[in-house]
């Protein structure tokens, strides 16, 4: 069997000033690298912030987008290109998050479109899926994974092999599962719910990539994950860490999060 490394990732959203994201990005970093923790730890900040993080950050901490545009560069005004992160020596990008599909209006097509810019350009990309609550009780949590995914490789045109990029053990994509009825709520799935659907994330990769691409892409959860029920998420078979929000922007509390997740 694949051993995946576990990965953690915050997403800061739209919160923070400055000097504010400075502080945090530094201590969060400076608390993950001293523990030297086997786990791969990330932030999602506001673009904004990355020119600043990216000369603070560190080898082995990843910063991320919190989106990228599919263009090289060209007249989309208010947007972020692969390159420019890139060339600010930003590690990824979160791709079609709940929040950006239900509030900002981003399709499957247009996430697998990202998917494609992210990857061609040697970005890793976190991409992000879920159901909500009215799909999930109608029983189309599988149907609303499969079109998510589906979709996004097909628009994406990426080959098996794009997807590895130039590392053999860390694919450039990794999928964050999120039910949207657990962002933000406080009320996460538990850890049964979490894990047939990650149960079932890993049955679709598998139809689609060959064992050796699907077995080394890692699956997080997301959806209210706090330092006191990490434990339990990554006890289930299927899922390789987590995508935190509310609590990653609380350097202690994601400190703590990260630690009780390595245990
Ligand atoms: P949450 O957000 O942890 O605050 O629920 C997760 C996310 O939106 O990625």
């Amino acid at each position: 069997m694949t051993k995946r490394k576990k990965m953690i990732l915050g997403n800061w959203k739209m919160y923070k000033q400055q000097q504010n994201a400075l502080h945090d990005f530094c201590a969060i970093q400076d608390g993950v690298l001293s523990s030297s923790t086997e786990i791969r730890v990330g932030v999602a900040a506001p673009y904004i912030h990355l020119s600043a993080l990216s000369q603070r950050r560190k080898d082995n901490f990843m910063l991320l987008a919190q989106n990228v545009h599919w263009e090289h560069e060209g007249p989309f005004t208010g947007e972020i290109s692969p390159s420019m992160l890139k060339d600010l020596q930003v590690s990824g990008s979160l791709i079609g998050h709940s929040e950006r599909r239900s509030l900002f209006g981003e399709s499957n097509s247009s996430t697998g479109k990202r998917l494609r810019g992210a990857i061609m350009c040697g970005l890793e990309a976190i991409l992000c899926v879920g159901e909500t609550l009215q799909e999930r009780e109608s029983g189309k949590l599988t149907e609303t994974l499969r079109e998510q995914l589906t979709t996004a490789f097909k628009e994406s045109h990426l080959a098996a092999c794009d997807f590895m990029g130039s590392h053999p053990d860390t694919p450039l994509l990794t999928i964050a599962y999120e039910p949207v009825w657990a962002i933000g709520t406080g009320k996460s799935a538990t850890p049964l719910q979490a894990q047939e659907a990650h149960n079932a994330i890993r049955l679709l990769l598998h139809e689609f990539f060959s064992q050796s691409v699907a077995s080394k892409i890692g699956v997080l959860y997301g959806g209210s994950v706090k330092s006191n029920n990490i434990k339990e998420f990554l006890s289930c078979e299927d899922i390789d860490g987590a995508l935190v929000g509310g609590a990653s922007l609380d350097p202690v509390e994601f400190l703590k999060l990260i630690s009780n997740a390595a245990r």
